[in-house]
């Protein structure tokens, strides 16, 4: 009894360790900031400045793998090394950027502030403009402070799977329901069910296997320090998915009282 005890006592130690950490890690971002990726990585030497891409006024309308498996765009922050080149031919941004999907590639300024006044008036408008998009949303507690699964259950946002030219046929029989369970290796910690069929809807296949995950259960060895260290799960969860403060939306298999 003593002994359980003090194990209950020890998970809440580490926990509480672990919380402060993801919290320093992920707190630093507002909501209306969460997602902002800073792209300055190509630019150097050129005369236009960083750009910066937000996933919030991306994400409602398209699916995660449209732009990282068929667009081809990083999963680390300021790797891509986009050129202008490649906008102007239809590459990266430039699949959308053409006048018909969204605003033309010409408005150079919309992506490329003139200078430090209009970058500042441009995280204003980009602000205002999340906060009136929020209060359409169904509310998180953190992160972006919505819960875009549910935004998408309940039909507020329907983010489109392909572009026409662009997208390859999707593969119908790539789909995957099963719940793969994992073991929080510390007792009194609520172990993990990770829901393929809840992840496929956003993020297809190629997202996580091969490179991140292994195709066989179990075999993927990870801890929570590599995931606040942004690996394995913190590769989206802290960066674009819900952050890891939220400890109980993954560890979240109800723990027997044995
Ligand atoms: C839809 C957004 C967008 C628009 C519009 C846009 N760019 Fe860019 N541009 C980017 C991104 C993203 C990068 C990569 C930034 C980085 O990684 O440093 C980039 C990089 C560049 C670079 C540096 C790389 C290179 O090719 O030398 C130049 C120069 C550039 N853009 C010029 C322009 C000009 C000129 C226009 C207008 C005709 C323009 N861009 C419009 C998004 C945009
Ligand atoms: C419209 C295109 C687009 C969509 C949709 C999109 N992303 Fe991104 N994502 C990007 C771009 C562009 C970057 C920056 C890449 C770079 O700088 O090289 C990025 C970066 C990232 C990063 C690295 C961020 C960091 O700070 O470490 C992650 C993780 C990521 N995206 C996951 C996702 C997830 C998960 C979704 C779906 C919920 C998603 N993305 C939807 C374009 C997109
Ligand atoms: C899959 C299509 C798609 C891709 C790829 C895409 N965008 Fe967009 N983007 C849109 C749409 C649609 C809008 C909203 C409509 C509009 O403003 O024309 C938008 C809006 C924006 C805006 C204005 C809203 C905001 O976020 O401040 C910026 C800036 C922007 N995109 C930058 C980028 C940059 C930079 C890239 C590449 C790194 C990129 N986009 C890639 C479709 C795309
Ligand atoms: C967000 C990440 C993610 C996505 C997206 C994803 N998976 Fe997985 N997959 C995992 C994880 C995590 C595991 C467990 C790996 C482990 O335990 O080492 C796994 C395991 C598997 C396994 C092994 C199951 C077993 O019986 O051994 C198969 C098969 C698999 N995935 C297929 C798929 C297919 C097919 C898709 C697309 C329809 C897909 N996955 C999409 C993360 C993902
Ligand atoms: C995005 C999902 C996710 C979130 C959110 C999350 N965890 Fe984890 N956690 C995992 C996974 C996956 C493992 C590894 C399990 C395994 O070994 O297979 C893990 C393992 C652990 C372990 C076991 C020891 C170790 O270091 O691997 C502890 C303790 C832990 N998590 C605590 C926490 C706490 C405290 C929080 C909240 C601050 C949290 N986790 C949030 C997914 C998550
Ligand atoms: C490629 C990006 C990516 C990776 C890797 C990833 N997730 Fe997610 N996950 C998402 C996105 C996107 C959502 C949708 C919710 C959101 O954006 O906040 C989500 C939602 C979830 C949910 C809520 C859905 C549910 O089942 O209720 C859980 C739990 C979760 N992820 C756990 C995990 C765990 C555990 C891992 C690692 C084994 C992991 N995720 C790896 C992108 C990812």
């Amino acid at each position: 009894m003593r002994k359980k005890r003090i194990i209950a006592g020890f998970s809440i130690l580490v926990s509480a360790l672990l919380f402060t950490q993801a919290d320093t890690a992920s707190a630093v971002k507002k909501s209306y900031q969460y997602g902002d990726v800073l792209m300055n990585a190509s630019i150097e030497g050129k005369s236009v400045s960083a750009v910066t891409f937000r996933h919030w006024t991306h994400r409602d309308k398209y699916t995660c793998r449209l732009c990282h498996v068929d667009l081809e765009f990083s999963q680390y922050p300021n790797d891509t090394m986009v050129l202008e080149e490649d906008i102007r031919e239809g590459r990266y941004c430039g699949a959308c950027h053409d006048g018909k999907e969204a605003f033309q590639f010409k408005k150079c300024a919309e992506c490329h502030p003139q200078n430090k006044a209009e970058a500042k008036k441009e995280m204003k408008q980009a602000k205002k403009a999340f906060y009136k998009f929020k209060k359409k949303m169904p509310a998180a507690t953190y992160g972006n402070k919505i819960d875009w699964m549910q935004a998408e259950a309940d039909g507020k946002i329907k983010p489109k799977d392909s572009l026409p030219g662009i997208t390859a046929v999707r593969n119908a029989a790539m789909v995957n329901t099963r719940d793969e369970p994992r073991v929080s290796k510390l007792p009194g910690l609520p172990d993990i069910i990770f829901s393929h069929s809840k992840h496929v809807v956003w993020n297809g296949c190629g997202m996580c296997h091969p490179d991140i995950y292994a195709i066989e259960t179990g075999k993927t060895k990870m801890s929570m320090k590599e995931i606040i260290a942004g690996e394995f799960c913190g590769r989206c969860h802290g960066t674009v998915a819900f952050p890891l403060n939220d400890c109980l939306r993954c560890h979240s298999k109800p723990v027997s009282m044995k």
